[in-house]
């Protein structure tokens, strides 16, 4: 019996534990304090201009991440996209389109040749969203990204650069919206458990 007690509360103890770290969810807040960051993160990349040398970026066109439909999927319910009265939010759908974005523009910003760490900041709060808001797992064969980082980019890389952060930007802002919507509505509590 005493051999029982034993294992059993620490069993107990490591369970209690678990459900205490669950329902000790992310206050309220700080996602959609992360998203804003997020978004001030990339705006500012866009005006650090020898990140573009040689290139006009504002004059370039936007390339956005045709993968996912964040924009529809993220409309709040009552909302009229593309001439249709929405009448259900998807959270999930929409956690899962913001998280696979995420994980999109993170893989290609980690990739990027950047000597002057201008990227830096954006690659950082990137991760921290994705680590303090979904529970995702970061693409781990970054080694490859890692030996780019300390060479030039070229002009052609510079370019893609460009017309991705511009996409990734429009991107962010809808994610913002997202997520203070899901915040307001207070789904943003189930917020770590869809990834
Ligand atoms: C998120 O929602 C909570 C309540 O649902 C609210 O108190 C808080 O101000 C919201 N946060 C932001 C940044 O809007
Ligand atoms: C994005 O949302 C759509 C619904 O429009 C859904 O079918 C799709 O599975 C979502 N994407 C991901 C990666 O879950
Ligand atoms: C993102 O930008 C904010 C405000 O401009 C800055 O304080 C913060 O340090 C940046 N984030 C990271 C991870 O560097």
């Amino acid at each position: 019996m005493p051999l029982i007690k034993l294992y059993f509360i620490p069993a107990l103890q490591l369970l209690l534990l678990t459900i205490a770290q669950v329902s000790q969810s992310v206050p309220t807040d700080s996602c959609v304090i992360h998203a804003q960051m997020l978004l001030k993160n990339v705006t500012h990349a866009l005006t650090q201009i020898t990140l573009f040398s040689a290139i006009d970026c504002p004059e370039q066109s936007v390339e956005l991440n045709v993968k996912t439909n964040t924009p529809s999927v993220c409309a709040p319910k009552g909302s009229i996209c593309s001439g249709i009265t929405k009448s259900e939010f998807d959270q999930i759908s929409c956690m899962r389109n913001i998280s696979e974005d995420l994980h999109h523009y993170y893989t290609f910003l980690a990739a990027q040749p950047d000597p002057d760490s201008l990227l830096t900041p954006t690659v950082l709060s990137l991760r921290e969203l994705m680590e303090k808001c979904f529970e995702c797992s970061l693409p781990t064969d970054l080694a490859s990204a890692e030996a780019a980082a300390d060479r030039l980019s070229t002009y052609d890389e510079r370019l893609r650069l460009c017309k991705v952060l511009k996409g990734f930007q429009l991107r962010s802002i809808t994610i913002n919206r997202g997520i203070a919507y899901m915040n307001s509505t207070g789904l943003i509590f189930d917020i770590k458990m869809v990834c």
